[in-house]
């Protein structure tokens, strides 16, 4: 089996309720950070680690997604005619190459596990690359590649990492550390949304994963785990106990959990920060509502 990582599940059939209303009519997915859909942001990410195919698994109510990844070709000539050339450049560069992206339904919404195994015949035997487009992640070098390169050298699964405070642990897939070793961690146990008092550590589960195709067989039992829902986390744990080991990764960068509302608006001031056409207008508005605020 090759160790190359050509191929990304990007699960997004989620209802998004936490964002009710919007998302009534529009895909969680498809909700704007700064200028760009969250799932650009992911896409961008998996080309940046050398991903050529991109999977979607989706759900009814989600064809807003399908349409934001179609082309253009009657927009890029008004815009070709008009020699507005900037625009054109950011309206291709999410374009995406015919053939190289595919949508599966989940037909019931069972859990993060059985939506990853829902792709299982496009993925095939080799390994793969989950993303999850809520968490949005600011890097210098792009998370997935951080962990792509690590994958490299150790083959077995692997998940990204982050430490996080003690009382959210319960949110999250948590890692049960056998050996650390700076940026890579090896795994003896993996648990996902623990109840309190019963994690294992706070090292947490963020929405990146490289993972060896057993952990497919291993959904194929479609065991029940937090929640009532077929989760990842248990079936990648289930692995541990395989011939292979699984680490979990300390990236380097900023995530922003773009799943609730506070992380989204936090992501949405990070990254207009970080805009050099933006930067001066929001940081005068930032000061001066900073200022207001503390003289109330
Ligand atoms: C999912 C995973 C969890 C992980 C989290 C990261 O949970 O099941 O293990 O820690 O993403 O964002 P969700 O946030 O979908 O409940």
């Amino acid at each position: 089996m090759s160790n190359k990582v050509t191929k990304a599940v990007f699960p997004v059939a989620g209802l998004g309720t936490r964002f009710l209303p919007a998302t009534k009519s529009v895909p969680k997915e498809i909700m704007t950070l700064v200028d760009r859909p969250l799932v650009q942001y992911a896409i961008d990410e998996a080309r940046a680690a050398g991903i050529t195919e991109f999977i979607f698994v989706t759900a009814r109510g989600k064809s807003a997604l399908e349409d934001y990844f179609d082309n253009m070709p009657a927009l890029e000539d008004e815009l070709r005619r008009k020699g507005k050339t900037d625009l054109l450049e950011t309206l291709q560069a999410t374009n995406m190459e015919s053939g190289t992206i595919a949508y599966i339904r989940q037909h019931r919404a069972l859990g993060l596990g059985h939506a990853v195994w829902c792709a299982r015949r496009l993925i095939g035997d080799e390994p793969f690359a989950v993303m999850l487009p809520d968490d949005v992640i600011a890097a210098e070098k792009p998370c997935l590649a951080q962990m792509v390169e690590a994958y490299q050298e150790t083959g077995g699964s692997m998940v990204a990492a982050m430490e996080v405070p003690h009382d959210q642990t319960s949110a999250y897939g948590i890692l049960d550390v056998q050996e650390d070793m700076d940026a890579l961690v090896s795994v003896r146990g993996m648990v996902e949304k623990p109840a309190e008092g019963r994690a294992p550590s706070n090292l947490a589960v963020i929405g990146r994963y490289i993972l060896n195709p057993s952990v497919l067989e291993n959904l194929n039992a479609m065991k029940q785990g937090a929640g009532g829902e077929i989760q990842l986390t248990d079936a990648i744990a289930q692995d541990i106990r395989g011939p292979n080991n699984v680490y979990g990764y300390r990236f380097r960068g900023q995530r922003f959990d773009c799943g609730s509302k506070a992380g989204f608006l936090q992501a949405t001031v990070a990254f207009g920060l970080a805009r050099a056409d933006l930067r001066d207008d929001l940081t005068s508005f930032l000061q001066e509502i900073m200022i207001a605020q503390a003289a109330e």
